[in-house]
């Protein structure tokens, strides 16, 4: 696995998400006001609504397209059949490090 320096954290407001092309991938991360760091697949599996812009709570985010939600730590969607791939991501000195 390589890490991805995406650069200063100031990127991504406080209780939103920005989408980071990583090698032709496009990468959602979300930086929720209650803490922590969650990196998932921007493209939302329904009909490829973007993630990044969606509104999120402390671990889910909401597709802004039709309202499907999805569990930032699993990956899990609320509706059937429907999952998001999981990117590890953590904050190191004011800096987005990815893991891919
Ligand atoms: S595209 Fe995401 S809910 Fe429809």
């Amino acid at each position: 696995m390589d890490n991805i320096n995406l650069g200063s954290i100031e990127k991504i407001p406080l209780g939103q998400g920005h989408c980071f092309i990583v090698e032709n991938e496009e990468i959602a991360v979300f930086r929720p006001r209650a803490g922590g760091l969650y990196a998932v697949q921007n493209r939302c599996p329904h009909r490829n609504g973007p993630l990044a812009e969606g509104v999120i709570d402390a671990c889910h985010v909401i597709c802004p397209y039709h309202g499907h939600k999805f569990d930032l730590q699993t990956g899990r969607g609320a509706e059937k059949g429907e999952t998001v791939k999981i990117y590890e991501v953590k904050e190191e000195s004011g800096e987005i490090i990815l893991k891919l």
